[in-house]
């Protein structure tokens, strides 16, 4: 497994980065395959274009991964409004075949979204175990949403009424009291819904959900932050996104 992310990890760098000098401003997602995005990085790029490149954390995880390989940091908020960064590269939980996704298994899917959707381009780094035909039926633990900790028996309740199977805020480290805490100061909703359809008619009296549809329907609730279902290539996050979300290497 770790091959596989190493892999897909210099491929997309091979593929996305290498061959565009003029891409200087990177987006770096967060989890466990980024880190092998960093060290395609630091080894396939050369020295002097690497010092013109400024890459963008999306959590105190990337943040430090950027900083201890040396890296030009920059941080979002500083980027100029209406300036877009290059390319972003992120993994991910789970893909189906319209390159829909689920993250935030690391909790870090707000501003993951937020530095996905102020990318030109978005390059989903995943290993062969993400590969899904619908979102739910590989990563079962459910949509990880993020929640206001006041709004979240509301949001479980929503949850529940919307069809979901068991929607469970996500506990602490083993040994450690309460519940996730992300680096926003917010909790980790986990909702598991039946595989989400990609296209066609879904059945909403049976707790089927279209992923577009469900994202809209989760994003409306009150108390929740940002939903871990990324998708829409064409920009569509449930009227937040407006880059060009998409591609995908895997
Ligand atoms: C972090 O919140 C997530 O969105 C990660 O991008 C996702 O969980 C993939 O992580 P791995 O690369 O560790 O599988």
């Amino acid at each position: 497994i770790e091959q596989s992310k190493r892999l897909a990890a210099f491929q997309s760098v091979t593929a996305h980065l290498v061959p565009f000098p003029s891409r200087t401003r990177i987006g770096i997602g967060s989890g466990s395959t980024v880190i092998y995005v960093v060290e395609a990085i630091t080894t396939l790029v050369p020295p002097t274009t690497l010092s013109t490149m400024t890459f963008y954390p999306t959590g105190a995880q990337s943040e430090q991964l950027i900083e201890s390989a040396g890296l030009n940091l920059q941080y979002i908020n500083k980027l100029p409004p209406g300036t877009l960064l290059d390319v972003c590269f992120d993994g991910a939980d789970e893909v189906d075949p319209n390159l829909n996704l689920i993250k935030g298994g690391g909790a870090c899917l707000w501003q993951e979204k937020i530095v996905a959707t102020s990318s030109k381009k978005f390059v989903c780094v995943a290993d062969f175990r993400k590969m899904s035909p619908a979102l739910g039926t590989m990563w079962k633990k459910g949509i990880p949403i993020e929640v206001l900790p006041l709004a979240a028996n509301r949001v479980l309740g929503e949850l529940e009424r919307m069809g979901s199977l068991g929607p469970k805020v996500r506990p602490g480290l083993p040994g450690k009291a309460g519940a996730v805490v992300t680096d926003n100061g917010m909790w980790i909703v986990d909702a598991p819904f039946r595989p989400l359809r990609v296209e066609g008619t879904s059945d909403k009296e049976k707790g089927e959900w279209q992923v577009d549809e469900l994202a809209d329907a989760l994003i409306k609730i009150p108390g929740v932050a940002e939903i871990g279902l990324f998708y829409g290539k064409n920009g569509n996050q449930a009227g937040r996104g407006r880059a060009e979300a998409g591609g995908g290497v895997f």
